[in-house]
């Protein structure tokens, strides 16, 4: 699947993403400085309605988002590995433990600069490229890896 979206159209665009794909429960979302992964997120996350961002009380370097969806309260992990240097360094810092968690419990993890530690994103889990089409305009192509 691609999606073509600027700022205008973005929350359509976070809603058909969300349609989609709401089953799965991490997301690793690749794209270069500026390329737009955090601004997606932030969309996604305002159009699931979720609660003011919360520091995880459980995982550091992590921020939580809470919301209701089909009638149950879910959790989006939000994290930003671009200061992780390596898997090592990802699992001393509670990484690893909280995708674990996030998939055993039903909710889901957001990672931007998932390169940093790819050996830590387990199977199955969606692919996403962001990339600039122009100041405006960006293309996220969006893949299953089973
Ligand atoms: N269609 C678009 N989607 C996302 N960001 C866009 C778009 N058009 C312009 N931008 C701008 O690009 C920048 C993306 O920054 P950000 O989301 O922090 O990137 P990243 O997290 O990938 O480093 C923001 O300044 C945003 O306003
Ligand atoms: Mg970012």
């Amino acid at each position: 699947m691609q999606l073509t979206y600027t700022l205008e159209n973005i929350d359509e665009a976070a809603r058909h993403f969300w349609e989609q794909l709401n089953a799965m429960h991490v997301f690793a979302f690749s794209g270069a400085m500026s390329a737009g992964k955090t601004t997606f997120i932030h969309h996604l996350c305002n159009m699931l309605q979720v609660d003011d961002t919360v520091s995880s009380p459980t995982f550091s370097l992590i921020n939580e988002y809470h919301f209701h969806y089909n009638g149950e309260e879910k959790i989006i992990y939000h994290m930003d590995w671009y200061r992780i240097k390596n898997v090592a360094e990802a699992i001393n810092s509670g990484l690893e433990d909280c995708i674990t968690q996030a998939v055993a419990t039903g909710n889901y993890c957001f990672i931007e600069w998932p390169e940093q530690a790819w050996a830590l994103i387990p199977n199955p889990h969606v692919l996403l490229k962001i990339n600039s089409l122009s100041p405006t305009e960006r293309t996220m192509h969006i893949e299953l890896i089973n």
